[in-house]
């Protein structure tokens, strides 16, 4: 006893030691669960089109050699597109496994590789060849090695092509070409490749020549965005996945799905929110996940600028929003025309020395973005010009939007050197 009764401790000390006798308790039990890349082993309320998608390639576990498919699945952002396509393809490669049938279920997101065919097509390669060389090869070669490769191994590939609209807008239709018409060339060989091709909007494909759009449109699933029950049932699974048991009070869930539900049934948003609020409960030492942690959580977020949306924006959507943010910081008016935010992203491009993008495609990135929710666009009177566009930032303060596209621009252009 005595020996105790004479030490004062310092702060820190005290904190350390008390830290280690009673450690804070984390709501969190498996923070990895609520992870933007981690895939569930149940999709609740894909069900029906998980089975779609299993009858429209259970060829391939009975007679694979005879046909290919291709299917679009198309839906709003945080719908579960990518999430159904990567969980089908885990299963199919299993089933295919269980039956000794050689096959191999590649993912792509189009978009990490800016579209560009031939590096995705060496990432389908690499699949059974490793060592395949990166570079020096162009798209038509590395297909037909890709061919060549299945001919070989006699095995059979899904190839999903995510964001596929990135590719379409670099490629045209000339690679969509490419892609679907290869197998009339191959008259008489087995069929070995089958494609899943996964876009938000199906616009993205009007761009395109009739006889490439025709070789497209076969099969498309549809992923409607969810309800608030459903968004309920998708975020108690990672409730139960991701925090401590009652770490999460029922009307807390309620809250935040009512929050994703808004946020046009975006469930990626949903487990966002989820898991920042979980860490200001963490922070705040709150034991557990409280309402307050949900406003703290929102307010944090900005709604309509996050960080995982504008990580997948293209290089010139990036240097648009940095001129319609520099536009409104150095101007008062609440509203921009068309005209005037054009003339800022032209500016913008020569100090990123990029050729500016045609009229028609900042008309896109304008649609697009607004329905994102990032900017707000309104079609104004018809003008001298046809359309005019009143272009507003309703959420996001301007100064905060030219220190992120700024930031992510430098990321982006350090990355491609
Ligand atoms: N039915 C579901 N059950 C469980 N989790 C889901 C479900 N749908 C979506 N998610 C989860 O929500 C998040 C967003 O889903 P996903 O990334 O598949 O959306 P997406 O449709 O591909 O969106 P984007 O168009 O932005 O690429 C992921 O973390 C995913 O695991
Ligand atoms: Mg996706």
């Amino acid at each position: 006893m005595h020996l105790f009764k004479n030490i004062i401790l310092t702060k820190k000390q005290y904190s350390l030691l008390r830290n280690a006798v009673v450690p804070r308790q984390s709501v969190f039990k498996d923070e990895s669960k609520l992870d933007i890349n981690y895939i569930p082993q149940k999709l609740p309320h894909r069900e029906a089109q998980q089975r779609l998608l299993m009858e429209f390639f259970n060829f391939i576990l009975r007679c694979p050699e005879k046909m290919a498919q291709r299917v679009i699945l198309t839906g709003d952002v945080g719908t579960g597109k990518t999430a159904l396509a990567q969980h089908f393809g885990a299963e199919i490669s299993s089933e295919a496994n269980k039956r000794s049938i050689k096959f191999r279920y590649v993912h792509v997101n189009c978009r990490e590789f800016r579209g560009a065919l031939s590096p995705i097509l060496h990432r389908a390669v690499t699949a059974f060849r490793p060592n395949y060389p990166a570079r020096g090869y162009g798209a038509e070669e590395i297909l037909g090695s890709l061919m060549q490769v299945l001919d070989e191994e006699n095995a059979h590939m899904i190839l999903t092509l995510d964001e596929f609209d990135s590719l379409i807008e670099k490629e045209g239709s000339d690679a969509v070409y490419k892609l679907t018409r290869l197998q009339e060339m191959r008259q008489g060989k087995p069929q070995r490749l089958s494609f899943i091709f996964i876009m938000r909007d199906l616009k993205a494909i009007e761009p395109l020549d009739e006889s490439a759009k025709s070789t497209l449109q076969r099969s498309i699933i549809r992923l409607e965005r969810y309800g608030k029950p459903q968004l309920v049932d998708i975020l108690n699974d990672r409730v139960a996945m991701a925090f401590e048991l009652g770490a999460v009070p029922e009307d807390v869930v309620d809250l935040i799905s009512e929050l994703a539900y808004t946020e046009t049934g975006n469930a990626r948003f949903g487990i966002e929110l989820l898991w920042r609020a979980g860490k200001y409960a963490d922070a705040s030492d709150a034991g557990s996940v409280e309402a307050e942690c949900v406003r703290n959580a929102v307010s944090a977020i900005v709604p309509s600028l996050r960080r995982s949306e504008l990580a997948s924006l293209g290089l010139h959507q990036k240097l648009f929003l940095l001129a319609v943010a520099r536009y409104f910081k150095e101007n008062k008016d609440a509203y921009a025309s068309m005209g005037e935010v054009e003339k800022a992203y032209a500016v913008v491009c020569e100090e990123y020395e990029e050729t500016p993008n045609s009229h028609t495609q900042l008309y896109n990135y304008v649609q697009y973005l607004s329905k994102l929710g990032v900017i707000k666009a309104e079609i104004g009177t018809a003008e001298t010009r046809g359309r005019t566009n009143r272009i507003s930032l309703p959420t996001i303060p301007a100064v905060e939007l030219e220190r992120e596209m700024s930031e992510s621009l430098k990321q982006e252009k350090s990355g491609a050197a």
